[in-house]
């Protein structure tokens, strides 16, 4: 656990899904999914313990929140987000520290992250933090998906 004067992170526990949920529902720049049910995230959580986290305020409401997890050999982070009234103070930065230190723990060296080519907050985050893009290299790749 750690701790500015304001605000706490801690590990996201399963109990804490319907105030995520709600932060994420309210939140610019994501989207949420069918996969996104407290079952899936419960089982995302019992599979990855450890690895996401939440910040909260000073009467702890939820204000942060972000999912990691790995495969073995990579890393993922998803729903990275800060109240709109807790941003610009660090968390955001904070949270994804919290969830590379544990990856890097687990000897898991690499980290990827999904974001909305028109989401220009996030990308700007993320190119801030020092977050590369894929498809600015010379040999650029691209995900597929496909419904199961
Ligand atoms: C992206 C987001 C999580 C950032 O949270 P935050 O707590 O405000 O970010 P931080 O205060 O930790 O910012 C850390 C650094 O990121 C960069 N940054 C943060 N917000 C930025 C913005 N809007 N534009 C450009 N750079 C930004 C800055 O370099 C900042 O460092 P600085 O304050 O020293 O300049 C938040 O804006 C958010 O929830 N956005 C909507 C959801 C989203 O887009 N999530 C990412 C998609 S996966």
């Amino acid at each position: 656990m750690s701790s500015t004067s304001d605000f706490e992170l801690r590990e996201f526990v399963a109990d804490d899904y319907q105030h995520a949920f709600d932060l994420w529902s309210s939140i610019e720049g994501l989207s949420l999914h069918e996969n996104d049910t407290k079952e899936a995230i419960t089982s995302f959580l019992e599979r990855n313990p450890g690895f996401s986290v939440v910040a909260s305020d000073k009467n702890n409401n939820i204000v942060g929140a972000v999912l990691c997890g790995h495969n073995g050999r990579a890393g993922s982070l998803y729903h990275l987000a800060v109240a709109d009234s807790a941003r610009g103070k660090g968390l955001g930065r904070q949270m994804v520290q919290f969830c590379t230190s544990k990856l890097i723990e687990a000897n898991i060296p690499h980290c990827s992250v999904f974001v909305f080519t028109n989401n220009d907050v996030g990308n700007q985050f993320w190119i801030n933090n020092g977050w590369d893009d894929p498809m600015t290299r010379e040999f650029a790749w691209k995900v597929l998906q496909k419904r199961l």
